[in-house]
């Protein structure tokens, strides 16, 4: 068995990897909300609080969810808030044109995304209507949403049974602009943000303070792809850090190879892992166009979309995007995550499509049955790395390269109130892999962990809802101030590592 040897060196911890990296995204499309997502209304079977079903609400707990993008997406370019608000039986219901012309009630709207984020314990992530919508509509939204005096959105909110304002830390100006919302040039959207995010005030300290020494709502630009660096370069240079705070960048994945989700060769597992991997580089560019306007990195690179994005299953609305979910899904989510670790400075929200039943979810469901995927599991596993410091991996001895040249494992650790999280991944769809951590500056006093394995097709299904699931990672060892360890093949695992942190210095790196 090929053995790597890391050594990670506790007495120099990095950057914040934030929690909110592992934020989530929810759009109105397919079964997202309505049908079988977090809408079931108040009248259902299915166990839910005020109308948000219970079991999704219990899941995402569990993972916590740092915050949840809504309404969109394309969507949200194409959606009037004022639609969801009211009375139910008095909201007009809307056609989904983006997506598949599905009639919805628009019984989901402010109020119950604001519940769900509530329920859930995270925090909202809005992104308004740019495209269709007007500066008096966005402005009107945010004073709905945060004033606790006696504007005219104020009294209206308190109308609709909402005393007290909420708190809204991030608000997304419009999303993808340059196609969906808008098909404006870089130039004109650059122009629109600067009027738009003018009106996004923060009415928790107005009065309090003078408005341009308030501190901010977190307004995200609209970004584009992140192979496309030009609309980025436009932002910055012409837009002040003091009205933009986070710029959004879209990353999808694809798997290389025709396939549905669930049918696909191991050549299709390795080419996830070269394409996700591939995104790094990408990222980095986005980074140097940022680092030359914004050396102090005050704005934020907003992953705010990013996943696998596969086939459709057969035989469902292709204007839904319902797709399985693998080993290989879990994999690229894994590798996607350790990427954003090891640029924790920059990257500071990040967002997975979509929630459930959409693109890359973490939940499936069916009636009354909920299905965690692979991928929530990976969410579970990383859930400790979340606001913990980032601690580089160093190779004493790299892993050798497998197909495509990829490395045979990949690394990230964190430390966090005196223990260390490591997440790893076998990448290798045959082998097992050794794994020996030495530590350089701390001595370990226990190590425990969990993995998920299988093969790289393994999926959950409503029929065999928990086929693929995270178990003790048996054979841990400590030897000699080092944690040892051997993976399964396809294997994504994480490792909590107490610390004796006042067990010297060691050698130096
Ligand atoms: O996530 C699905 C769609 O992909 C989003 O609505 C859009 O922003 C992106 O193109």
């Amino acid at each position: 068995m090929n053995t790597t040897r890391a050594i990670i060196d506790t007495s120099r911890p990095g950057p914040l990897i934030s929690r909110h990296i592992y934020g989530h995204f929810s759009e109105h499309l397919g079964r997202c909300i309505y049908n079988g997502g977090y809408w079931v209304g108040e009248t259902s079977t299915i166990p839910n609080v005020r109308g948000i079903r219970s079991d999704i609400v219990e899941a995402m707990r569990a993972i916590r969810v740092p915050n949840i993008r809504w309404p969109g997406g394309c969507f949200a370019d194409d959606y009037h808030w004022r639609d969801g608000v009211g009375p139910k039986e008095a909201r007009v219901p809307i056609v989904n044109v983006h997506w598949g012309g599905t009639l919805e009630s628009n019984h989901f709207g402010t109020h119950e995304f604001m519940d769900l984020c509530e329920q859930i314990g995270c925090e909202p992530y809005i992104c308004g209507n740019v495209g269709s919508g007007t500066v008096r509509e966005m402005r009107d939204w945010i004073e709905y949403l945060t004033d606790d005096g006696q504007s005219p959105m104020a009294r209206l909110r308190r109308q609709n049974g909402r005393e007290r304002a909420w708190k809204i830390n991030m608000f997304g100006v419009g999303n993808e602009n340059w196609g969906c919302g808008g098909f404006m040039t870089a130039e004109q959207y650059a122009q629109e943000f600067r009027k738009y995010a003018t009106y996004i005030r923060n009415y928790a300290v107005m009065g309090k303070v003078n408005w341009w020494e308030a501190p901010d709502i977190l307004r995200v630009a609209g970004g584009a792809n992140a192979e496309d660096t030009g609309w980025l370069e436009v932002l910055m240079k012409s837009v002040p850090s003091s009205l933009m705070k986070g710029v959004s960048v879209h990353c999808y994945v694809k798997p290389g190879e025709e396939s549905d989700g669930v049918r696909f060769s191991d050549d299709s597992w390795y080419q996830t892992a070269a394409n996700t991997l591939a995104k790094e580089a990408a990222f980095v560019k986005n980074i140097e166009v940022m680092d030359r306007y914004d050396p102090e990195k005050k704005v934020a690179m907003v992953v705010d979309e990013w996943g696998l994005w596969v086939d459709n299953e057969p035989g469902t609305n292709p204007g839904h995007l319902f797709q399985q979910n693998t080993l290989r899904s879990a994999l690229c989510a894994a590798l996607m995550l350790h990427i954003f670790h090891r640029h924790a400075d920059r990257i500071r929200i990040a967002n997975l499509a979509q929630t459930i039943n959409v693109l890359q979810s973490i939940l499936l469901t069916e009636g009354d049955i909920l299905v965690k995927t692979p991928t929530w599991h990976v969410f579970d596993l990383f859930k400790e790395h979340q606001d913990g410091a980032f601690v580089p991996v160093v190779w004493e001895k790299a892993p050798d390269a497998i197909a495509k040249g990829l490395p045979r494992v990949a690394l990230s650790a964190s430390l966090k109130q005196g223990a260390l999280t490591v997440s790893m991944v076998n990448l290798s769809a045959e082998e097992e892999a050794g794994v020996s951590i030495g530590l350089n500056a701390a001595r370990p006093l226990s190590a425990a962990g969990r993995v998920l394995f299988g093969r790289p097709t393994d999926h959950n299904t409503f029929g065999d809802p928990s086929r693929v699931h995270a178990v003790a990672l048996e054979g841990v060892a400590l030897r000699d101030g080092s944690v040892e360890l051997k993976l399964p093949p396809c294997a994504i695992a994480s490792l909590e590592i107490a610390l004796d942190m006042s067990a010297g210095k060691g050698e130096r790196l």
